[in-house]
């Protein structure tokens, strides 16, 4: 699981710098990058004549390996095709380090070193540029085989350099690299917990990494509320949801308050069903194994809490995780089971499986507390997300315009996209019961807004986004897996906020 990679920002010329291995990109039309130039230069036209053999394309993400290339001092020049210049997008520029970042790996290697991040991306500086590079390649290397008996994904790589031929701005570039290499921690955490399986991620074992953050960074507090404790408050809705199951339910808080004093904090609060599989009103077996990762919502506060820890970042956040497993059994809610929320609000239970937003609710009440500056829940919370979105983006509601616009910027800014739906009062008809105050569905229509909408009558006292990553959070299929999704687009968001995110 853990394959450590570090990363730098360096200043070195491509031709004359002893290396196993440095990349280098071409553009469409034999078109070369600047050290590609460099290169070909030194080796007097040699790489020129290579590509005119035809047989390198420079499609995106296309490589290419060079041995022994006369007066070129590194072992090995690894060609990355980059497409047309001039038309690379962000996603375009990921993928491209992300094919460095496998081939290197696959070479036995113990260091690389990348001129790639000298590619132009619209409007991207090059601290960002470095920054998605480290993201980039620590994505495409991320292995989940702590279970497998032959890991295949074993390798002897232990440094990436990204180099630049001048020394301008060197020290800002390895501080933002330092970030990068933090958030991608973060984000490689927040993959394993989601695809750890259900028997060994629990509520408990999600109280124990947090504890286990606070042991890591003196910055971190951990509180964890049992059911105990949660009965004495009145957390009856997030209680309902774990009394089928033999697990007991978790509250967990995380507190990392490293800003200034007067700021308020930005409070996350994780969905963290360690498995849904629907309560008394089951799920269909199809599938029901990706109910695991129905505590992605918590794996990402996790996520983000330990990459601020890691950067030290000057800023206040409060991770908080609603912590339950939603089982079928003699104790279970029953549909028409009414219970008496954190809030004082009664909520008719008529579905089982619309479990996340009863033990949101409960979370959502209990940070009024921290006094938050702004609140994002984070939540694989309805399947209709999907039907209305796919798999791009996350869904994004809330209360406030602020809030969410500035979400969408740290969204394309980051590439963890996001789209906003209405959250217009109307919608909350489709939640009224005959017998308490609120019913916990909607109807079949709107689904991902109707719940949204119940979580807003308990998110009244601060400044609220929601993100429904039902969607994002895991791939299903061949590539099936944990996303790591939204530890960056919260990242970029808090980074945006403190400004802390260094300018070239
Ligand atoms: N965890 C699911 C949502 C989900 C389903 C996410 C499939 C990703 C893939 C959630 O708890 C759920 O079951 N939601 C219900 C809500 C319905 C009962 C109103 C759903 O989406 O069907
Ligand atoms: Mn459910
Ligand atoms: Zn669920």
């Amino acid at each position: 699981m853990d394959q450590n990679i570090s990363y730098h920002a360096i200043q070195t010329l491509p031709e004359s710098t002893q290396s196993a291995c440095i990349a280098i990109g071409i553009y469409k039309s034999r078109k070369l990058t600047a050290a590609a130039e460099q290169i070909d230069k030194a080796c007097k036209g040699y790489l020129r004549a290579l590509l005119k053999e035809g047989d390198f394309n420079a499609d995106i993400g296309e490589t290419q390996l060079l041995y022994g290339l006369p007066n070129v001092q590194a072992k090995r020049i690894l060609l990355v095709g980059c497409g047309q210049a001039g038309k690379i997008s962000l996603a375009d520029y990921r993928h491209i380090h992300a094919a460095f970042a496998r081939k290197a790996v696959h070479l036995k290697t113990s260091e690389a070193i990348s001129f790639l991040t000298e590619i132009e991306v619209s409007d991207l500086e090059k601290t960002a540029r470095l920054q998605h590079a480290v993201l980039a390649a620590e994505d495409a290397i991320y292995r989940f085989e702590q279970y497998k008996t032959d890991p295949v994904g074993k390798f002897k790589l232990k440094k990436i350099s990204f180099a630049q031929a001048d020394g301008k701005q060197l020290a800002q570039h390895s501080v933002a690299v330092s970030q990068a290499a933090a958030i991608a921690k973060g984000t490689a955490l927040a993959k394993t917990l989601g695809n750890l399986p259900a028997n060994v991620c629990t509520p408990s074992y999600l109280a124990k990494q947090a504890r286990a953050l606070q042991r890591d960074f003196k910055s971190v507090k951990t509180n964890v509320l049992d059911e105990t404790a949660m009965k004495k408050l009145g957390m009856n809705a997030l209680l309902s949801v774990g009394r089928g199951s033999r697990e007991p339910a978790r509250l967990i808080v995380m507190e990392y308050m490293h800003g200034k004093k007067t700021d308020k904090p930005v409070v996350l609060v994780g969905k963290g069903i360690t498995f849904d599989t629907g309560g008394i009103s089951i799920k269909p077996s199809l599938g029901m194994d990706e109910m695991k990762f129905d505590m992605c919502g918590a794996a990402s506060v996790l996520g983000v809490i330990k990459a601020c820890a890691q950067m030290q970042l000057k800023a206040n956040v409060i991770g908080v995780i609603a912590g339950a497993e939603n089982m079928p059994g003699g104790n279970a809610t029953k549909p028409g089971d009414i219970v008496k929320s954190y809030s004082g609000k009664t909520i008719e239970i008529l579905n089982t499986d619309a479990e996340g937003r009863l033990v949101l609710c409960d979370a959502l009440t209990y940070i009024e507390r921290f006094k938050p500056g702004a609140v994002i829940d984070i939540a694989t919370l309805t399947g209709a997300c999907i039907v209305a979105l796919g798999r791009l983006p996350s869904g994004l509601l809330g209360n406030n315009q602020k809030l969410i616009d500035q979400l969408i910027k740290a969204g394309e800014q980051s590439g963890d996209r996001v789209w906003q739906l209405p959250l217009w009062p109307e919608y909350r008809k489709q939640l009224k019961s005959n017998f308490a105050d609120l019913a916990n569905i909607g109807g079949p229509e709107a689904g991902t807004i109707t719940a949204a909408s119940f979580l807003s009558h308990f998110t009244e006292a601060y400044p609220w986004a929601h993100l429904d990553i039902a969607g994002t959070a895991w791939r299903t299929g061949k590539q099936k897996g944990a996303t790591g999704r939204p530890v960056q687009l919260l990242m970029q968001y808090i980074l945006m906020q403190h400004a802390q995110s260094v300018k070239a």
